[in-house]
Parts: C-alpha cells; structure tokens; sequence
C-alpha cells in the first residue's frame, strides 16, 4: 500500500522569495475527477510523450510547473484532480521529497497537506526547520495514484524527470528521501529502506554531489510509531551533515 493520508503504508537562510504558494481555501465537496475541467482535458487531450532530462534541461520553474500541471504523460492524468507540483522557497536548503499526492493533497494542489503533513511538519520542526522557510517539498509522483495503490515503475519513470529537472533548479544543499519508492527511485535501486536508511548516499548531479538521507515515509511512521526513534536517528544526521 503506497504512502498516504487515506490508507496509509508506507539552520535556516530567509528566502528572499515569497515562500510557499497560498493554500487554496477548500469550499465543500469537490466534484468528482472527471467532472473537473483539468480531468476533462487531461480525457480529451491525447497522451503526450514522457518528458526526458533533455526536453525539460531549458525549463524555469514556473514553465516546469504549468508542464506538470498540463502532463498527460501516463494514465495518472485521468483520476486527478490536479497534479500536485510542490512547494516551498527556491532558496530553500533542503529538499523533501515523498512518494505521491494523496486525497487532500490531490484535491488543494499541495504537498504533504495530510495526517502525513502534519508529521512531517512536526519532524522537521524538531531540527529547526520549517517548510515555509527552510525547506522545499516534492514528491516523486506528481498525480495522485487511484485509490493511493502504489505508484507503478512505467508512472514514474515518466515523471522522475521533473523532479530531477526540480532538483537542478532548487540545488539544495541536502535532500531528505521519504519512503521506499522516493528512495528507490532517487538512489535507482531494488534496496530495502531498512538497508538504505541511517546513513549518507550522494546524488551526483551535473552541478555537483547532493547528500542524501533516506529515511522512513511520515505514513508509514503513523502505522508504526515504534519506528520514530529511527526516523529522528535519521533527521539527526540529515540536519548535522556539514554545510559545503
Ligand atoms: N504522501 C506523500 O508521499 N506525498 C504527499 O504529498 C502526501 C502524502
């Protein structure tokens, strides 16, 4: 069962940017996905072609977000409600990224907005950093995967891109890797989490080594609280790594 609010499973500079876009009141009951104008033109758009690094290697990131937002490049399109892009400081030191939307984070266009969220919050809150100012958030997967099953291999290979294209642009200083199918995918290996956790990967981009520290999905910590003690073992490491 793929990281979720519904069922789940699985020191800081001042942005000198506006930081995290403003959240989207949610006024009663949303109509259903494909009663939205995004899902109806997301059906009636053909599929569009995967993005590749290349296609994406020009894009700002406000061109790289009206991309996610308009993607029809798997079948993910056709249950959003709409893609979830990210959020947070483009100056922001770290970089968040989790597994894929879910139910609230499908229906206000954010990241993280949850049960999950709130952990999250609350984690990053005991290393002195804040969403609002220290830290961007992504997620792997941009469309909510119906029914939050887990996101399949061909879903995000096509949309890795982006969040690669996203990395590129943030250069942040460390990323915090959430859960099984972030790990995996950021570090390209079958590994278990258990494996990877607790210790520092290196992503190697073309402006530099990024670190990186794996650590378990905020769901899967509300499912197994026990866990905890790990994931602040690994917050702890993640917030003393040395400043380049
Ligand atoms: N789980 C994730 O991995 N990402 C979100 O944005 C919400 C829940």
């Amino acid at each position: 069962m793929p990281a979720s609010d519904v069922q789940p499973s699985s020191g800081g500079q001042p942005a000198s940017r506006p930081g995290a876009p403003a959240r989207r009141p949610v006024i009663g009951p949303r109509p259903a996905p494909s009663s939205t104008p995004a899902a109806r033109s997301a059906m009636e758009t053909p599929p569009q072609p995967a993005p590749t690094a290349e296609s994406l290697a020009m894009l700002d990131m406000a061109t790289l977000r009206e991309r996610v937002l308009e993607c029809t490049a798997c079948g993910l399109c056709r249950g959003r409600r709409q893609a979830v892009f990210g959020m947070g400081p483009e100056q922001a030191r770290w970089l968040v990224v989790g597994e894929a939307p879910g139910e609230q984070e499908d229906r206000q266009g954010l990241p993280f907005v949850g049960r999950s969220g709130q952990l999250l919050d609350a984690m990053l809150a005991a290393v002195g950093m804040s969403r609002d100012r220290d830290v961007y958030i992504a997620n792997v997967i941009k469309c909510r995967p119906p029914g939050n099953r887990n996101p399949k291999p061909e879903e995000i290979a096509a949309c890795r891109p982006y969040l690669m294209r996203q990395i590129a642009l943030l250069k942040p200083e460390r990323i915090l890797v959430l859960g099984r199918f972030a790990a995996q995918t950021l570090l390209e290996t079958d590994a278990a989490i258990g494996s990877l956790r607790g210790r520092v990967h290196v992503l190697k981009t073309p402006d530099g080594e990024i670190p990186m520290v794996v650590s378990y999905h905020p769901a899967y910590l509300l499912r197994s609280p026990v866990e905890k003690a790990r994931a602040w073992q690994d917050l702890r490491l993640a917030a003393g790594l040395a400043l380049p």
